[in-house]
């Protein structure tokens, strides 16, 4: 447990706070006696979070080679607005500017990612040398202002020459995938020390390959999905193994997780119980066989004939110990325990509040459930949220200011729930807001805004939100505020 007094407290010069003040009609406001916000505990890490796919642009420049998103954009009715990554935030040529600007807002960790194809036009292969240098330049642009990378392997960009070949149904996409990782710890590592080695697994596989969502955005049958998944959980074990292997000293790494999360309906010891046996069963794929090094019996008695091929040595690679588990956490889903104890889905009523993604149901609470469980259930010891945020049509008024209130006070509740987790004992140790700016919103393409920074995607111009502001507080102060 992390004791209150060595976590807890009034941050800030208790002194000059406590002194009268005068409001802005001169009128003395009495000093209040502040209790709370507590700070948060030395050392957490805060962060904004982007993928290169969703910002870079430059999709065919530097060597690049296509990847499934840059194919998927261009088929009929696949993308809002037949939105394409061609240009993005161009951030693949303002890279400079973008993290002077995160300097400003006092951003010194940012959680970002490679593209493989930049690195492998074809998935596998010969190099592309001009990828290898663009991302030493972007790495030491960042470091140059104080800005620590927290690099992700793979968010979803697969180079298409691979799903020409099978994709994440052929197991010869983990063979790539362990060169690739090699291939970018042994250029990077002596600068970076964090890693992620996938993203959200089931957007990239169930997603992707067993709907039209996500690219290929395919319709196969379950067993293909139960392969895919399988083929990602190796790759994430050659994630690990790359960093243990070529990392240097200090090099630590994780998996980016979006677990289904299990929000007990009332805090009662039956609905608790409940959310626990959910959480379990509807991360049998991911978390479950991660830290069991096993399929659970019940998701392989469930998948019968369609559970996917693997073996015990499989699980060797799959299981090896990570340094932290990263949780992108938006939204949750609320359980309680039925007659029987059993789980079950309390749905969202149709006036339940949500953002403009129309999935990303407002449910602050799924922060300490969905950290809780993992240290509960599985004795994680260190848990980072590496995506939280809000995604909202925006349009900024006449004088360019976005005043995104909404994202403000979801942060801000998602912010105080994470703090409770780490009051009752959670060791979460750190938080990337999800997005530094606004980027292409896989199938939404433009027209969902995560960003704490507008993006003007025709003249690229950046303006910092009023989020922008409230998270650089909450950054320099180290509480919320
Ligand atoms: C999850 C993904 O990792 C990220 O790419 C996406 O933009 C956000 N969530 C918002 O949907």
């Amino acid at each position: 447990m992390i004791s209150p007094s060595n976590h807890g407290g009034v941050a800030g010069t208790a002194e000059s706070e406590n002194a009268p003040r005068a409001d802005a009609l001169g009128r003395l406001i009495a000093p209040l006696a502040r209790v709370g916000p507590r700070s948060f505990p030395p050392g957490f890490v805060w962060g904004v979070a982007t993928a290169a796919p969703q910002i870079e642009g430059g999709a065919w420049e530097g060597g690049k080679g296509p990847s499934i998103w840059d194919t998927f954009c261009r088929l009929p009715g696949k993308v809002h607005n037949g939105d394409t990554l061609d240009v993005a935030c161009d951030h693949y040529h303002r890279f400079e500017d973008d993290f002077t600007l995160m300097a400003a807002l006092g951003v010194k960790n940012y959680r970002m990612s490679i593209a493989w194809p930049r690195i492998f036009p074809s998935g596998r292969g010969p190099r592309n040398q001009q990828g290898i240098d663009f991302y030493n330049r972007l790495i030491d642009a960042a470091q140059a202002r104080g800005i620590t990378p927290w690099v992700t392997m793979f968010h979803w960009d697969l180079p298409q020459r691979l799903e020409n070949e099978g994709g994440w149904r052929t197991r010869a996409v983990v063979d790539a995938f362990a060169v690739y990782a090699d291939t970018i710890v042994l250029a990077y590592g002596d600068r970076v020390k964090n890693w992620i080695s996938l993203n959200e697994i089931s957007c990239f596989t169930e997603q992707a390959y067993g709907g039209d969502e996500k690219a290929p955005g395919v319709r196969e049958s379950q067993a293909v999905v139960n392969q895919t998944y399988h083929h990602a959980l190796l790759c994430h074990g050659h994630g690990v193994r790359a960093v243990r292997e070529h990392g240097g000293r200090g090099a630590r790494v994780g998996l980016s997780d979006n677990a289904a999360v299990m929000i007990p309906v009332s805090e009662t010891p039956a609905d608790i119980a409940a959310a626990r046996a959910g959480f379990v069963a509807e991360n049998a794929r991911v978390i479950d066989a991660i830290y069991r090094g096993r399929y659970h019996p019940d998701y392989l008695a469930r998948a019968g004939a369609d559970a996917p091929v693997h073996t015990e040595k499989d699980f060797e690679l799959i299981s090896l110990p990570a340094d932290f588990l990263g949780l992108n956490i938006y939204t949750g889903r609320f359980v309680r325990a039925n007659a029987a104890g059993n789980p079950e889905t309390v749905p969202f009523t149709e006036n339940y509040p949500r953002a403009d993604s129309p999935w990303l149901w407002l449910a602050p609470r799924a922060l300490y459930w969905g950290t809780r469980h993992v240290h509960e259930i599985y004795g994680e010891k260190s848990v980072f949220i590496t995506e939280n945020g809000a995604g909202y049509n925006e349009t900024p008024a006449a004088d360019g200011e976005v005043l995104d209130l909404n994202r403000v006070e979801y942060a801000r509740s998602c912010l105080q729930e994470l703090d409770r987790a780490i009051v009752d004992g959670v060791p979460v140790h750190g938080y990337f807001l999800w997005s530094f700016m606004d980027n292409f919103e896989w199938q939404d393409g433009y027209n969902r805004r995560f960003g704490i920074v507008h993006v003007d995607f025709v003249s690229q111009k950046r303006t910092p939100k009023l989020s922008a502001r409230w998270f650089s507080q909450v950054i320099t102060e180290h509480r919320l505020v």
